[in-house]
């Protein structure tokens, strides 16, 4: 069982809630495969079993690399049908655009068909971090991300066999 997380940085808050959120897929025994976007191939997907994509939030959007990704990703419509998706961002304020970035990214995960678990309690549509994560709460919140979809990758793969 494999996750990819494929992130863009600028300045290393996204990269350091990739880290973060590898660390919770871990935790459950899952393989976490991190790439930074400018190294990240779409060949990839097909050989993994999710996909959680982070992005610095720009003007309410997420970074062109991360769009180029998805829109690079169209190569494989079709085939990513069932596998699980997620997404996470770092903004540079509160209520500045965190979740229409974070929105945008789910639309296109579920227009491959992917799965998406959101959260009842506390950055319901995946993890934010203003800045850098530092406080405890966020750091918190990016390991359960990446625990939570692990562990659905894992149930999901149970039922499937
Ligand atoms: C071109 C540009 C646009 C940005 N737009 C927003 C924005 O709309 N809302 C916001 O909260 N932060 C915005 N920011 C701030 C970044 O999202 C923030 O600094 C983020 O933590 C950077 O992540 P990184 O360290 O992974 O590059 C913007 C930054 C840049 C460079």
């Amino acid at each position: 069982m494999k996750i990819l997380i494929v992130y863009d940085s600028s300045s290393g808050n996204t990269e350091k809630m990739a880290h973060l959120i590898s660390h919770g897929v871990m935790k459950e025994g899952v393989e976490a495969i991190i790439r930074k976007v400018d190294d990240a191939n779409v060949d990839e997907l097909l050989h993994v079993d999710g996909l959680i994509l982070g992005s610095p939030v720009y003007y309410g959007l997420p970074s062109n690399k991360i769009k180029k990704f998805l829109d690079d990703s169209a190569k494989y419509h079709g085939n990513l049908e069932g596998k699980i998706g997620g997404a996470f961002v770092s903004s540079g304020g509160t209520h500045t655009g965190a979740e229409t970035a974070l929105i945008a990214i789910l639309e296109a995960l579920l227009i491959h068909g992917m799965i998406i678990q959101g959260s009842s309690s506390w950055n319901h549509y995946g993890a934010v971090s203003v800045g850098s994560p530092e406080d405890e709460k966020t750091r918190d919140t990016c390991i359960k991300q990446g625990q939570n979809i692990a562990s659905l990758i894992k149930t999901l793969k149970t039922v499937k066999v």
